[in-house]
Parts: C-alpha cells; structure tokens; sequence
C-alpha cells in the first residue's frame, strides 16, 4: 500500500471517531454551509450540548474577545462575537477533543500544533486588512484547520513524519516539500481529503489545500489563500506555537499582490506577537 494510500485509509478510520463525539461535528458544517441557518436555530443546537457550549460560552468570554460581561448564553455570544466565530469555535474544539483522543499515546505535541493554529486564525483579521478583499467569513475557521493534515500525518504514519521533520531539521528544504518528496503527499493536501470527506465548504477547503502552493490555487479562492498564506507566515514567525516548520518563508508573490514592504511585515509580525496571551486562553478554554 503507498503512503498516499494509507493516509486515505486512515482518515476513512476517522469516521467512527467523529460518529462517537458527543456532538455531530457533520451538523454543525451543514448549519455553517446553509443559508437558512439562522443565529436562533445555531443558539438551540450549541445549547443543547452541555460541555461543548461551556467551552464555547468560555471562549466567548476570554480576554480574546474582550466582551466577558455581556455574554451569558449563546445567543449573546452568536450575536456579539458573530455566528461565523462560534461555529469556527464550535467545530474546532470538537475536532481537537476528536484528534486529542485519536492521537493518544502518540509522541505529537498536539497542544503546540493548536497554539500555532489558533495564533493563525487570530492573525487572519489583520493579515485580511492588507489583501485588499473583504475577509471569508470561514476564515477564523480556515486559519484554526489549515494545518490539521500535519495532525493527519502524525496520527495515520508516527514513524515516516519525524523521518520528514528529522529531513527538514537538517535541510533547507521547506516541510511541504520535503512532505511531498518523502510521503508522495503534503500536509495541504491530506487536510483537503479529512476536511472535503466531512463536508467543509471549498472556501475552507481549497485555501488550506493550497496555503504552500499559491500558483496552483484556483483565481476564485485566491485572496482568501493569500490571507492565509500571510497569516501563517505572521504566527510563525512571531513565535506562536510551533507546527513543526523551521524555515517560515513568505512567497514574494503575495507581497507584491498585497504591496506589503518588509518593514510592514515585521510591523505586523510585532502586532501578532501581542496575541500569544489570547491564543493561550483560546487553547485553555479548548481542551
Ligand atoms: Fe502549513
Ligand atoms: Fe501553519
């Protein structure tokens, strides 16, 4: 069987983990994916999961948000801190709870992979400001999920990932790259399998499928891959988390696109460092 293969089979395996979650994860994507949903209708399902509407309400509230004393319920918390954001809340703690449980007694820091994650989905309101294009309402979410498939790798192929991270430790070669040399596959593209297989929208999927490989993004979803591209780069950069990438680079291409200069960039990699106490508290109300 090649890598690619059993990394195909053992997202399929995931299934049965996602089934046994106390809340349907696949639900929750197709209130977000509906035009019909409304804030109502998301506030009485969240409401009827106990511990995943306490985490929720308890991430509404953390200092990330700044607005702890109006929020008592998850109608306050849809309308203050907007239902993109609690559903990107959501699905996230439920996929962490799943991934957390599916990785157990794995090697993997899944918490310093998060970190880095959630400092990405915090830093995609910023980076949007200079791509010049009205921001995704998925893109909290797209920053939070973009690098699940290096989770993929840890949970589906232990021994060949750190035989790519040990590669890309002593190389100048990128993680993507090495990924794709090595495994026939990288972390963009097993992300899209697992994300594609429950459902996510393409606005979700196709900027995390493409977040290293700009040329091949399809012009539609361009903008909302730039952002997260940037984003990404801004998060490492700035010391958050850690997602196993040692060589953050930034493609010239979309500094050009978005006329960033490097002194803009090192302005806003400074800005984003100011958010590692709110993605300490996101991941503290998460797990
Ligand atoms: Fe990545
Ligand atoms: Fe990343």
């Amino acid at each position: 069987m090649s890598t690619r293969e059993k990394v195909a089979d053992c997202i399929r395996s995931m299934d049965s983990a996602m089934r046994s979650l106390p809340v349907d994860i696949s639900r929750i994507v197709l209130m977000a994916r509906s035009h019909d949903t409304n804030a109502d209708e998301l506030a009485r399902f969240l409401s009827g999961h106990r511990s995943l509407s306490a985490r929720v309400l308890k991430i509404a509230k953390s200092p990330c948000y700044g607005r702890s004393g109006d929020i008592d319920s998850m109608s306050s918390a849809i309308i203050h801190i907007g239902f993109h954001e609690v559903v990107a809340i959501a699905l996230g703690s439920g996929i962490f709870a799943m991934l957390a449980s599916a990785g157990k007694g794995s090697d993997v820091e899944q918490d310093r992979i998060w970190i880095h994650a959630i400092g990405v989905s915090l830093a995609m309101n910023l980076a949007a400001k200079y791509a010049r294009a009205p921001v995704d309402g998925f893109s909290m979410l797209t920053g939070l999920l973009h690098d699940i498939g290096k989770l993929v790798f840890h949970i589906c192929l232990p021994r060949e990932y750190q035989e790519v991270l040990q590669f890309h430790q002593a190389d100048t070669m990128s993680l993507h790259s090495v990924e794709r040399d090595l495994l026939g596959i990288d972390h963009g593209e097993s992300a899209y399998q697992l994300l594609t297989r429950w459902n996510f929208p393409d606005s979700v999927c196709i900027p995390v499928r493409y977040h290293h490989d700009l040329i091949q993004c399809p012009f539609e979803y361009l903008h909302q891959t730039m952002i997260l591209h940037l984003a990404d780069y801004l998060a490492l950069r700035a010391g958050i988390g850690y997602s196993g990438n040692i060589n953050p680079e930034i493609s010239t291409e979309v500094m050009t696109a978005m006329g960033l200069s490097q002194t803009q960039v090192d302005e806003l990699t400074e800005q984003v460092k100011t958010m590692r106490a709110q993605a300490d508290d996101f991941l503290g109300a998460l797990s």
